[in-house]
């Protein structure tokens, strides 16, 4: 990466920690991995979790997630295969198709069900949970429901391709808006060799997580493989490098919130008196 990263020098990026996801199963019993969200990686503020879901076998995910609720957060959905059937108590509907993401703010509440419309072949995807800021726990729910086709890929001469779901790389600005935390959300395909260079908030946390071969990363170049996610530590940009066979990940970044968090399955709030409120609203029917 020679150049570019001489250029960058003292202010971009480095690996400080890899980690591997953990097998979980989470819904009706949907096998997924949780790459953040897990003992090995709690969580990277703003980011509460991470699961991977990848299975080419009915089983595997054909119980789906049934109704259940939400508060406090944020749920984003980036499906790279197979089509799963959104619905909530407040009438929304919606299809998430290969390529689609939907970023939803949960708010003060909903009760949504997301379940899959196939019963083999490839499902494949993540589910990212992202903070809100206390001031921001309590606002009426929001979709953001992204059809592949409004998703803007910058696309090199060199192979090199990026997907902007969320912030901007190249000019390019993603279709997901006024999100609390300000988040990049990018999915980046690097032939053998080839080197991107992302600028990325210097305050901002940010993970990288290969999910097809491998990437050298970071200052130091480290290769990191399929299957790992790397820690970044603060900076102005983060360089990527396809590995022997290419690889492809997902760059996330987000402004840290830097509050207290009280969580309880999926109700994230700042005390344990917001939890015990969030339970009696959603058994009193009131996430309405
Ligand atoms: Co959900």
């Amino acid at each position: 990466m020679g150049q570019a990263r001489l250029q960058s020098a003292g202010s971009e990026r480095r690996v400080v920690a890899t980690i591997r996801g953990r097998a979980a199963s989470d819904g009706a019993g949907v096998k997924l991995t949780r790459i953040i969200g897990q003992p090995g990686l709690p969580d990277l503020d703003p980011f509460l979790m991470l699961d991977e879901f990848g299975s080419d076998r009915g089983a595997d995910y054909i119980a789906g997630f049934p109704d259940h609720p939400h508060r406090g957060f944020e749920t984003v959905t980036y499906m790279l295969a197979g089509r799963m059937r959104h619905g909530d108590n407040q009438g929304n509907v919606g299809l998430l198709r290969p390529g689609s993401v939907q970023w939803m703010t949960a708010g003060r509440g909903i009760i949504h069900s997301e379940m899959p419309e196939q019963e083999d072949g490839l499902m494949q995807g993540f589910q990212l949970w992202v903070n809100l800021p206390a001031k921001d726990k309590m606002v009426k729910p929001r979709y953001q429901d992204i059809d592949p086709e409004n998703i803007p890929v910058v696309e090199r001469a060199d192979g090199v391709t990026v997907k902007v779901l969320v912030g901007s790389f190249d000019g390019v600005t993603g279709p997901v808006t006024n999100v609390a935390t300000d988040p990049l959300y990018l999915d980046i395909t690097l032939p053998a060799g080839r080197t991107a260079i992302v600028p990325v908030e210097a305050e901002h946390n940010a993970f990288a997580y290969v999910f097809e071969g491998q990437a050298r990363i970071g200052a130091e170049a480290q290769m990191v493989e399929r299957g790992q996610l790397a820690v970044l530590s603060l900076g102005e940009s983060a360089a990527f490098e396809g590995g022997p066979a290419g690889g492809r990940l997902i760059l996330v970044a987000g402004r840290p919130l830097r509050e207290p968090v009280a969580k309880y399955g999926p109700f994230v709030m700042n005390t344990p008196e917001e939890i015990r409120q969030a339970i009696a609203d959603y058994q009193a029917g009131r996430f309405v």
